[in-house]
């Protein structure tokens, strides 16, 4: 029984090492954001972190500093303020649209209407997403809504974002 284990374990961390490799040998992200109070640069920051912990080449740009278009996946972020995202966000993602296509996007919001869960969901999806998904649906593979805060960083959300970073990873492979 314990043989057993032990050899289940291996080939477990085999695939892993095999799984980790071929996708950091084929994949480069670059992940884009704006923010204004710095949350939304910590939550990219984590995003970040997620992927070269997974083997996985990425780039973090702030969006007025996108300077190359040369990646397999871009992840798209901006905070909300007065119940949308940021100008900068969505003009970038207007004045870019044709280099994406053939491209995989995911966009993200941070924001605090997420701290109040299914009540303000179709909110959330209608005013923070879709203005930003919109812009770039053929290639969209993901989006993800993340709590934001207003002074102290919220550590709870950095499991989230790795999980849902890893995932748009996987979906932009089928
Ligand atoms: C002036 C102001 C307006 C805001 N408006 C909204 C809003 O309409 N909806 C929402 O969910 N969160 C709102 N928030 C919360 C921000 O989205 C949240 O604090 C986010 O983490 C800020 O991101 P940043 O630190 O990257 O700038 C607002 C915050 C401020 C300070």
């Amino acid at each position: 029984m314990y043989i057993c284990q032990k050899n289940w374990q291996k080939w477990v961390m085999k695939y892993k090492k095999f799984y980790e490799k071929y996708l950091g040998e084929k994949l480069k992200v670059c992940i884009i954001y704006d923010t204004k109070r710095g949350s939304t640069e910590q939550i990219a920051e984590w995003m970040k972190e997620g992927l070269l912990n997974a083997g996985i080449k990425v780039d973090l740009k702030r969006v007025d500093r996108v300077d190359n278009f040369d990646y397999d996946v871009f992840v798209i972020g901006s905070p909300i303020y007065w119940e949308k995202p940021l100008k900068s966000v969505v003009n970038f993602l207007s004045e870019n649209k044709e280099k994406f296509k053939g491209n995989k996007v995911a966009i993200f919001v941070v924001c605090l209407a997420k701290l109040f869960g299914l009540l303000t969901d179709r909110h959330v999806k209608n005013h923070y997403l879709k203005p930003l998904e919109e812009k770039v649906s053929g290639s969209l593979v993901g989006s993800g809504v993340f709590k934001g805060w207003l002074k102290k960083p919220d550590y709870n959300e950095k499991k989230n974002v790795i999980k849902w970073i890893r995932g748009v990873v996987q979906e932009s492979q089928k």
